[in-house]
């Protein structure tokens, strides 16, 4: 039985190898059993070198891509993605978010993504070969401070999984790096044959690649957004990115102004309470927890669990009714039915092999692009006083990944040591949001100060991202940069249609952090 997708693609497939003109990626159907849209796609292989900087070895590296054709043809050449991570699938993100981005570039574009290297089928990096270590590896992922032992456990747990990881990678963990990633963008672009030129669009840890490649390759920049900025020399060069969470607080209490703001449709605005009393209810609770957790069916609703389930949602206010819903049911004691809001909060997130996937290649590829070890947990604890001192919400979640990377037994082969000044071809478009948890608005100016000609389009919006917001305005100049390159007048604020509460759709892809909770993982392993 064809179903009407698979007939589009095979139209798809014969429309994108009969125009040709790219013989170097033969164009075919996409293996279902990996990746699906609701958009046309082909999918296609390429062979990249292994080890750039063994110029005289034939090892090479298949890049698996994914393409989203254009819709309006003739095609005005292709734009790479990158979802963030490091290691969110790109196949898997374009194949979910296909039609929208569709949309969002102006229909004139290919869309191409593929698992970069050192996720999914390429390098896959691992660490592990046995279900017991590969659960301490996971789920021994705990908070800073969930209790006064915690930050000893992680010190010691970050020296383990360096060690396992060592041993099980030490071939190809230094092959897995951002500057090799930057050079396999320009690899694609060289095998699609179009005008040379590299379209980008990246998000979150994608921005970091971008600002690598736009430094290393400025000559071969075209368009180029970067959404939801992370501040790239702290990614590469600091012993913890503790620009990343400077607005997560700011966002925590955006739950709560808005909630009271919108009390009709926010479960926990009640009474005449206002924002920061309900902010400060929340931070009760998950004191209390840490002391008595709460028992949901076979979950265990701790101090970990409660931070995590917040973190997660603070990706997009898409998850805070519901999150607001499951705090009401706890603050109130009436936790009858929170078992089911919880699952429907998180449940759905990420496959538990995914989810290990993920966590492994954020450390695989993070922790190898890291210039920066520390040697003994005296001298890493100014750096937990200045995560917490950064964020209350984020300021202990975050120690965990920068215990382990201090700790890193490898090194990428090639780091881009450079200061982010670079003279694109054309300019960069940056977004940020205001109220953006992961990366703050203040990275986007950093990055875009040394970007000739570049603009920040600042978002007054929560969530992650452009893809966080849903806004006319950021649609139209989107689309308008992808159609024409014009960017916005400097000092351009769009604002969501409508706000948090409010029953709009917002896109989201979450994937990033749970790779971060190890209480997430653990808690719904079976699920
Ligand atoms: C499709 O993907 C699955 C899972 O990775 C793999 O086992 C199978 O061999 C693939 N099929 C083809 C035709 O490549
Ligand atoms: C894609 O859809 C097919 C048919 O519905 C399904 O069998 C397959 O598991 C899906 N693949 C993924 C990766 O979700
Ligand atoms: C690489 O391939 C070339 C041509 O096929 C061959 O001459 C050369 O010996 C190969 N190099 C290595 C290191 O295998
Ligand atoms: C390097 O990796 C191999 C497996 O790939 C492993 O057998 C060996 O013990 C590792 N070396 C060290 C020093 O850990
Ligand atoms: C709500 O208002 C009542 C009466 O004005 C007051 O007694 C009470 O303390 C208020 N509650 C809160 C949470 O502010
Ligand atoms: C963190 O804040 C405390 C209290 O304000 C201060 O004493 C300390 O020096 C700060 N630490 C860092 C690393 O910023
Ligand atoms: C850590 O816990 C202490 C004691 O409960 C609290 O005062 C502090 O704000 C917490 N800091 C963070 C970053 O969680
Ligand atoms: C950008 O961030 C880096 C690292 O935090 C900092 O050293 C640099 O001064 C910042 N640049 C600007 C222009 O803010």
């Amino acid at each position: 039985m064809f179903s009407i997708r698979s007939i589009l693609q095979v139209v798809f497939a014969a429309v994108s190898t009969s125009t040709g003109g790219s013989p170097r990626i033969q164009w075919g159907l996409c293996n279902t059993t990996e990746v699906n849209s609701t958009a046309p796609i082909v999918c296609g292989n390429l062979a990249v070198p292994l080890d750039y900087t063994e110029p005289s070895s034939n090892s090479t590296l298949t890049l698996q891509l994914l393409k989203v054709p254009a819709i309006l043809q003739p095609s005005k050449g292709s734009i790479l993605f990158n979802f963030g991570g490091p290691g969110a699938p790109g196949r898997e993100s374009l194949g979910l978010l296909g039609p929208a981005l569709l949309a969002f570039t102006g229909g004139y574009h290919d869309l191409i993504a593929f698992d970069p290297r050192g996720t999914g089928n390429t390098i896959p990096f691992s660490c592990t070969d046995n279900e017991d270590d590969t659960a301490n590896l996971l789920y021994d992922i705990i908070l800073g401070n969930s209790s006064d032992v915690a930050l000893g456990r992680l010190w010691a747990r970050g020296a383990i999984n360096a060690g396992l990881c060592f041993q099980k990678s030490n071939a190809t963990g230094n092959l897995i790096g951002t500057a090799f990633g930057a050079r396999d963008l320009i690899s694609v672009v060289d095998a699609l044959d179009e005008d040379g030129m590299l379209r980008y669009w990246g998000f979150s840890y994608g921005t970091t690649l971008g600002a690598t490649v736009a430094s290393m390759f400025p000559e071969r920049i075209d368009k180029m957004i970067l959404d939801g900025v992370q501040n790239p020399r702290q990614y590469y060069h600091s012993p913890a990115d503790f620009e990343e969470w400077s607005s997560s607080d700011k966002e925590f209490s955006g739950i709560f102004s808005s909630c009271v703001a919108s009390p009709d449709s926010c479960p926990l605005a009640r009474g005449n309470a206002t924002a920061a009393e309900l902010e400060q209810a929340v931070w009760n609770l998950l004191d209390t927890v840490k002391y008595h957790p709460i028992p949901l069916g076979r979950i265990m609703v701790d101090y970990d669990l409660l931070k995590a389930v917040i973190v997660q949602s603070m990706y997009s206010t898409y998850y805070w009714p519901l999150l607001t819903k499951f705090l009401h049911m706890l603050l109130t004691s009436d936790t009858k039915d929170a078992l089911a809001v919880l699952i429907e909060l998180v449940g759905d997130t990420t496959t538990p092999e995914e989810s290990k996937q993920l966590f492994m290649s954020v450390m695989g590829i993070h922790c190898a692009d890291r210039t920066v070890r520390v040697s003994n947990f005296d001298d890493f604890l100014p750096v937990v006083d200045q995560l917490y001192n950064t964020s209350k919400i984020f300021g202990d979640v975050t120690p965990a990944i920068s215990m382990i990377c201090a700790q890193w037994k490898m090194k990428a082969k090639e780091v881009y040591m450079g200061n982010f000044q670079a003279n694109t071809k054309k300019p960069v478009l940056f977004i940020g949001n205001t109220g953006d948890g992961f990366t703050p608005l203040a990275s986007a100016y950093n990055v875009s100060s040394g970007f000739k000609d570049s603009v920040v389009l600042e978002v007054d919006g929560y969530g992650h991202s452009s893809l966080a917001v849903t806004s006319t305005c950021i649609y139209n100049h989107v689309t308008e940069y992808w159609s024409t390159g014009t960017l916005p007048t400097p000092g351009t604020v769009c604002h969501p249609n409508a706000p948090p509460f409010s029953s709009t759709p917002t896109l989201v892809k979450r994937d990033a952090f749970d790779d971060i909770s190890g209480a997430l993982r653990k808690e719904f392993r079976h699920i």
